[in-house]
């Protein structure tokens, strides 16, 4: 696997995060991006070498769930701080920071969690210049910085928490208590601001158009004359990464686009619109039909995994296939992006759901190499370069569409005609929602079919139909999220439609549940 894009040839500039397991190191690296400086995320185990060789204009020490006395707590070496590199250490990496220069870290006699006021004792930090006296921030800590280490003073702190920030200006080494990422935290995105330009110098060289010229550059260096192939599926990341690609080569590109027969309506003629020979983009584009292929392996088959597993094999074998029929392909394309990154690589969670993505194949083909393009991107900067690639907005701004499709918003066995129901419900769900404006704040929003019946009146008779239930939610990251409230008039207008206009449908019921408990899909 190769990675065409590294720091060195997208950014001139770059702050390293190191991550102890705080919840919200990709926060961190985001809300550093937004100020246009590059950010990485790296695991704490990464070697002075290492650091030394990247070059970062600065460090941040996440925070994390350890206590830096016991024995065997994440930590790292005391030589991170001579490296002449600003640091900025937040909760836990305030306190190793603390731990390892001869402070003394303990547990505090009083918890905090959630907004607190801090007062600011040193106005003229420049960490904290700026930040109004006292300011909120939030904060999630049990263990405290009881003395900060020789060298150091104490630039912030609240009724119960000595040190809330601390610094030793001339060793550019600064520590806050607080999580200055957290939007609870007031003024924590000038904080961040604050470190990375006052402090470590940055000139806020990242820009997405810089990154589409660069990245360009780049893929054209290290393809040549090879050729490529893409695994389209319409969402934004495989989209904008195909884009990229045949910017970079052209017609060395080739994109498949399988139509699992498990699209929204009308998604795989959208989707050929854009990229087939009709639209906008020069490209190879082969549109594969294997609709009946998907749904004769799916017969009677109802438990989610092995739908699950199904889809996504049978997703592989259709493409290889295709690649085979195209013949000396080098290169596959994925449309990987950044927290994909960073989960697989710093993550160790139980496994609640085998994900199959078309931009996460593996390499089952004997390529000679994987290509991906976005793995540095956060979702908001691959819509930025979809945007800079003058993709259509619709596509964009497209909320998530899982790999395995409507497969796994039909509970059961999937059928031609549930497909049928789930798509025109949906379709008309999706209308209403984006008519009554609410759409813009919802993370994502489905119908999906459930395997009940019931017994309903129309007209004068009686039916026995499928129920379907209709899903909104709130979040920014889709590993937790909440039900949203949708206006009752919105679920009305939409339940009412959807009755009287999908047969086979006489009744609609609403899921009012977060996740966790449970999932966003329904399998
Ligand atoms: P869950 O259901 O796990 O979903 O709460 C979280 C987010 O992931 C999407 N999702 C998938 N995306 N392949 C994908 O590409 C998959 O197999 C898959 N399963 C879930 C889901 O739509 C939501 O955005």
């Amino acid at each position: 696997m190769t990675n065409i894009a590294n720091h060195a040839k997208v950014a001139d500039e770059m702050i390293l995060v190191l991550d102890f397991g705080g919840q919200y190191n990709q926060l961190i690296a985001r809300r550093v991006r937004e100020d246009h400086v590059y950010c990485e995320v790296h695991p704490s185990t990464l070697s002075l070498d290492a650091i030394r060789e990247m070059a970062p204009k600065g460090i941040i020490l996440t925070g994390g769930p350890n206590s830096v006395y016991k024995k065997d707590s994440v930590t790292c070496s005391p030589e991170l701080f001579k490296l002449g590199i600003p640091v900025l250490g937040i909760c836990y990496g305030s306190q190793l920071m603390a731990h390892l220069l001869g402070g003394k870290v303990e547990t505090a006699p009083t918890s905090e969690y959630g907004k607190t006021e801090v007062e600011i004792d040193a106005p003229d930090s420049l960490l904290l210049s700026g930040v109004d006296h006292p300011t909120i921030c939030w904060m999630s800590h049990t263990d405290y910085i009881a003395a900060v280490p020789e060298g150091f003073r104490v630039t912030a702190h609240t009724p119960v928490c000595p040190v809330a920030a601390m610094e030793n200006a001339s060793r550019k080494l600064y520590a806050t208590q607080f999580h200055p990422e957290v939007l609870h935290t007031v003024q924590g995105k000038l904080m961040l601001k604050n470190f990375v330009y006052n402090v470590c110098g940055c000139q806020g060289t990242w820009q997405m158009g810089d990154f589409v010229q660069k990245t360009i550059t780049a893929l054209r260096e290290k393809i040549g004359t090879g050729r490529a192939l893409c695994a389209l599926s319409g969402g934004v990341d495989s989209s904008v990464a195909a884009v990229l690609l045949s910017k970079a080569i052209g017609k060395q590109l080739t994109c498949v686009f399988v139509d699992h027969g498990l699209l929204r309506k009308d998604e795989g003629d959208q989707v050929a619109a854009v990229f087939g020979p009709e639209g906008t983009y020069d490209l190879n584009f082969v549109r594969v039909n294997a609709k009946d292929r998907f749904y004769t392996a799916l017969k009677g088959v109802t438990e989610p995994e092995r739908k699950r597993k199904i889809i996504g094999e049978e997703f592989i074998r259709v493409f290889e296939a295709e690649a085979k029929k195209i013949g000396a392909v080098d290169y596959l394309v994925q449309g990987t992006i950044y927290p994909d990154v960073i989960e697989s690589g710093l993550g160790n969670s139980a496994t609640i759901k085998s994900h199959h993505n078309v931009g996460g194949l593996p390499d089952y083909v004997d390529f000679k190499e994987i290509v991906e393009p976005l793995r540095l991107l956060f979702k908001d900067e691959v819509r930025e370069v979809g945007r800079e690639l003058g993709l259509p907005d619709y596509l964009v701004n497209r909320q998530p569409f899982p790999g395995p499709g409507l497969g796994i918003r039909i509970i059961g066995e999937v059928t031609e005609e549930k497909v049928k129901i789930v798509q025109d419900a949906d379709a008309i769900y999706r209308e209403e929602v984006a008519k009554s404006g609410v759409s813009a704040k919802l993370g994502q929003y489905f119908a999906a079919l459930t395997n009940m019946r019931s017994v309903g009146v129309m007209g004068d008779g009686r039916t026995y139909d499928y129920a379907i239930a209709l899903r909104a939610v709130l979040t920014s990251d889709f590993m937790t999220a909440e039900s949203a409230q949708l206006p009752w008039d919105v679920l009305q207008r939409t339940t009412s439609r959807i009755v009287n206009e999908v047969k086979g449908v006489n009744r609609v019921l609403y899921d009012c549940t977060g996740k966790p408990p449970a999932t966003i899909e329904f399998e």
